[in-house]
């Protein structure tokens, strides 16, 4: 810490105003874990205003889902709603006192944005990454001559985010003690359980279950037994929610598209 003086920079802790960036299936549910938990106010960017819409549609449904099981109040899920907006661009961003990206699994659109939100927001405010598999220590890299590599953090959540309880915190090589503890409060804030994992080819959520999904994959392509028999076996002897083939279409192709080729 001490190499780069910019590291002297304490990172904020006083966290009111959250940015995030990207707006679809993860970045929606983390706005809403954020607003309705940590009761942040949170400003939603999305190159595609169509996807920011699309968000705040789901985050009114999920607080209207909330008020009908009696778990919010009319007059809590009016302030939860209140907190979230859309901003146009990511200079929208400014002013916010932590940043989570969400944007889909492509290095050099992360790094773009990464260089542009060290510029943009403060020189205290930590940004982490929604990443599920890219390298912290690589992404935080791209901004080293900002000084700001060491408020880079993985902030993982999982799929749909208001229902699994866990964050899957990643520490690059750069990452301070001070981001990971600030980040760590941020996620129990926002209701999740948190594991602190060092950065590593699919940290440890995506090295372990890539495998197990490929595995599934190579049986059924043997023809060991059909798709249906393959996920009941799994999701009845192991109680899991989904079986391995039902959880690889639940999460989408981009993840096994992105996964380091190391552990395939
Ligand atoms: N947003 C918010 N809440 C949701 C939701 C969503 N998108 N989808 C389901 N829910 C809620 C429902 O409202 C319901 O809540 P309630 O019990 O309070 O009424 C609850 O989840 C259960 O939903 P359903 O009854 O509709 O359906 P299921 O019982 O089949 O549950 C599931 C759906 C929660 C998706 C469950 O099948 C499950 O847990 N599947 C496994 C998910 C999983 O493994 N996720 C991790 C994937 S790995 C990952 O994300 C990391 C990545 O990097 C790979």
């Amino acid at each position: 810490d001490t190499k780069n003086t910019s590291h002297s920079v304490v990172p904020r802790s006083n966290i009111q105003t959250i940015g995030v960036v990207g707006c679809g299936q993860m970045g929606s549910g983390i706005a809403l874990v954020a607003a309705q938990y940590a009761e942040a106010k949170v400003l939603l960017y999305d190159s595609n205003p169509q996807v920011s819409a699309k968000a705040l549609e789901y985050i009114n449904s999920q607080v209207e889902k909330a008020v009908q099981k009696n778990q919010v109040n009319k007059e809590q899920s009016a302030s939860i709603l209140q907190r979230i907006g859309p901003v146009g661009n990511l200079e929208g961003l400014k002013d916010c006192d932590f940043v989570i990206e969400a944007v889909s699994e492509n290095l050099s659109l992360k790094t773009n944005i990464f260089q542009k939100l060290a510029q943009i927001t403060a020189a205290d405010v930590i940004l982490a990454s929604n990443t599920s598999s890219i390298s912290i220590t690589k992404i935080a890299s791209t901004i080293q001559e900002s000084g700001r590599d060491d408020k880079v953090v993985g902030m993982h959540f999982f799929n749909p985010v208001p229902v699994m309880d866990i964050v899957e915190l990643v520490v690059g090589l750069s990452t301070s003690a001070a981001t990971v503890q600030i980040t760590q409060s941020l996620a129990q804030k926002m209701n999740k359980k948190v594991s602190v994992v060092q950065d590593s080819p699919g940290f440890i959520s995506n090295r372990v279950l890539m495998p197990y999904i490929n595995e599934a994959i190579c049986a059924l392509q043997e023809g060991l037994a059909s798709k249906e028999d393959i996920d009941q076996i799994m999701k009845l002897g192991t109680r899991v929610p989904m079986g391995p083939l039902t959880l690889a279409d639940f999460i989408a192709n981009w993840e096994m598209t992105n996964i380091d080729p190391v552990l395939c």
